[in-house]
This record gives structure tokens, sequence and C-alpha cells, in this order.
């Protein structure tokens, strides 16, 4: 679960119901704060499912909840009310950690602490990649709040600093996936590294429409009169590193006219999504609208999602520091950019080459949920 889960830090402000504009508002509230019932009612609600099912959670920002003297007490809440297995990972912080789980080396990363690379985060990242054994976990799939990749007006380019931190070395060490909400929308990138396509990069899905009391967005960056300005989409932390594009068709611009080339599709549908891995080089993607009566006809998007450890070097373990230059990891083994899209319908697989394995040994299914506790579900009279 990627963040956001209650929405308890703006209950006792707004009562449980989104504004356009928080700070415009609300411009006297001194804080957001947090309303623990909430919480307690968010565990309630979700008990049924986490009771059977073990649920893995990483910090958003409405789990920041500024509290006490000048809101010097951050993240109370998620601290006290979640285990996540850092020690266990050799991270010493619970905003940041790793985990196995069949075939998958799980990553999860903070977004609202430090994520420079002179910092404890990165740090242990670079531990974290070397050690991965790709003859155990041959998929490593990462997850944070805020997306890097993000063509929705929404935050667009919210967590550039971030993406120009770490990007090189998710990259140098074969990422394939990366889960992040935060947009209150479905988006599917084709894989990408530094803006341009590319079949060693991951494949970036954000799945941030687990239904919000924000409403859904619909706005694209690209739209006719969309493009935010330099003063929107700050991040809660950080810096700001909103840039112009210095090559391909939007060269010298802050927003696209058209839907990026990076974005293969993208619909403002609240939903979930599904992966199944197949085996070391498959697995099958399947985002559902809620919408849509559950069924094999419900799939608002599906890929097959294909490793290439042939044409896609690994950095080896043995290797010295990663920096964060743009090279393609294995110089000329990364093939030239391909488009990937797909759309409803029969799944596409992702490749460049290759070959089909359907010896399937393992199937593992992972419900990704962005899910931000509806405001009508539990709310407080
Ligand atoms: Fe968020």
């Amino acid at each position: 679960m990627v963040g956001d889960m209650t929405y308890a830090n703006q209950y006792r402000t707004t009562g449980g119901r989104g504004v356009p504009c928080f700070s415009c508002s609300f411009p006297d509230a001194p804080l957001r704060e947090s309303y623990q019932p909430r919480w307690d009612g968010w565990g309630r609600f979700m008990e049924s499912l986490t009771s059977r099912i073990p649920m893995m959670v990483i910090e958003g920002n409405h789990e920041i909840e500024p509290q006490g003297h000048g809101g010097a007490v951050t993240f109370a809440s998620y601290l006290a009310r979640f285990a996540v297995p850092s020690e266990e990972s050799g991270s010493n912080s619970k905003f940041y950690y790793s985990f196995n789980a069949g075939g998958i080396h799980f990553i999860m990363l903070g977004a609202y602490v430090d994520y420079n690379q002179t910092g404890a985060q990165y740090s242990w990242l670079q531990k974290d990649l070397r050690k991965v054994d790709r003859r155990v976990t041959p998929w490593v799939v990462a997850a944070w709040h805020p997306p890097w990749y993000n063509s929705y007006s929404s935050h667009y380019q919210e967590f550039e600093c971030m993406r120009q931190s770490m990007e090189g070395l998710l990259y140098q060490h074969g990422v394939d996936i990366v889960f992040s909400g935060h947009v209150h929308a479905y988006e599917r990138m084709n894989r990408v590294f530094n803006y341009a396509l590319d079949p060693c990069g991951p494949v970036y899905i954000t799945i941030g429409d687990g239904g919000n009391i924000e409403k859904i967005d619909i706005d694209h960056a690209d739209d006719p009169g969309k493009c935010p300005g330099p003063s929107d989409n700050h991040p809660e932390f950080g810096a700001v590193c909103h840039l112009n594009f210095t090559s391909g068709p939007a060269k010298g611009m802050f927003c696209w006219d058209r839907q990026p080339e990076w974005s293969a599709f993208r619909e403002s549908s609240f939903g979930h999504g599904i992966l199944e891995v197949v085996n070391s080089t498959y697995a099958l993607w399947t985002w559902h609208r809620n919408q849509d009566a559950y069924g094999e006809d419900s799939v608002g998007d599906q890929i097959y999602i294909v490793r290439q450890p042939d044409k896609c070097s690994l950095q080896q373990t043995t290797t010295t520091s990663a920096s964060s230059d743009n090279t393609c990891p294995s110089e000329g083994k990364c093939a030239s950019p391909m488009s990937n899209s797909s759309r409803s319908g029969a799944p596409k697989v992702i490749r460049s080459g290759g070959y089909l394995l359907w010896n399937a040994s393992v199937v593992i299914w992972m419900v990704l949920f962005s899910f931000v506790f509806r405001g009508d579900a539990c709310s407080h009279s």
C-alpha cells in the first residue's frame, strides 16, 4: 500500500471531505494535525482483509501529520501503527525497507525523508540492491508514494528532485517495475529512463486510484491550458527541481503538447491492479476499473511485462558505488526505444526480442491498493 491511507490529517479541518485547495479553504489552520479515531476506524474497516492477507505499507504525504509545537512531531501514526521489516532488511528506518515475496524483491522507498545521494536512505538502497540474488528473486519491484513519471497536471514533476537523485541507481540494478500513488488516477508508462524510451528501464505504474475524497484527477499537463505553473506542485518534502525537457518533441518546454511518448496509457477511473508473476521473465499486469462488473471482460488495461536479462545486463554485485549517470548499464546491449502501449483487450507482450517461457512455475497475486479511506465509509458525526 503506497500511502495516504486515512486522511486523518485533514479530518478535523475538513470533516473528512476534500477541498480543491486546503490552504485556500483553511488559511488560518495552524496545522493539519491528526484525528486518531479516523485511524482506528480505518483499521477496523481493513481488518477483514489484513487479517488474512499480509500488507506492507509505505508513507505518503497524508501520513506526515505534523503535530505538537510547531509541527515538530511527524509520522507519529505511521510509526506507531505499522510494523515493517526494517531491521530484517538492514534499514534503520521504517521509512524505507525491503522484503522478498515469492520471486520478487520488493523495495519500499521513502519520498518524505532524505533521498539525496549523500543520505542514509541512498546508502541503504545501494547496499540492498547489491545484495539481490536474481536466482532467488528474479524480479525487483520498487514502490514509493509520489510518481516520478506523471503526465497529469496534479503533482506534475513534483518529485523531480528524487528522480534525479535515485533513478540512475535503480536503472543500473535493473529494477523491473515501479508502483506509486499520490495522483488520483491510473497511468502506465512505457519503459523509460531519464524521460527517454529505454527497453532496459522500469515499467512505471501510477495506481493512485483506490478512491479519494478529493475526487479523481482528470486534467493532463498536455491539455490546453492545463500545464501547471512554476508555483504549482511543490512537494511537502524536499526541494523543487522542475525542468524543461532538453530533447524530443517537448524540447525547451515544461509540458508536452500531446500525451508524452513515455506515457503508454492513462485513465481517470478509480480501480485496482493485480500483478501475476508467471515465471522469471514474464509477469501479467491487469488493471480493473471499479465501475466495471468484475469478470474476464472487465479489464481496463493489461500487459505482459517481460524481463530481458540477456538484453539488459545488471550491475554486478562486486562493482563499486553506483553513479547517477544516464548511460545504458550494458553499453551496446540496450536496444532502440520501443513503444509498448496497449489498451483494453488481449494483453500485449512487452519485449524487444527473446522468447516465451510458458512453463509457469510460480504465480503470485499481489493486489495493490493505493487505498484512501473514503470519507463516507466510516464518517464521524
Ligand atoms: Fe499523496
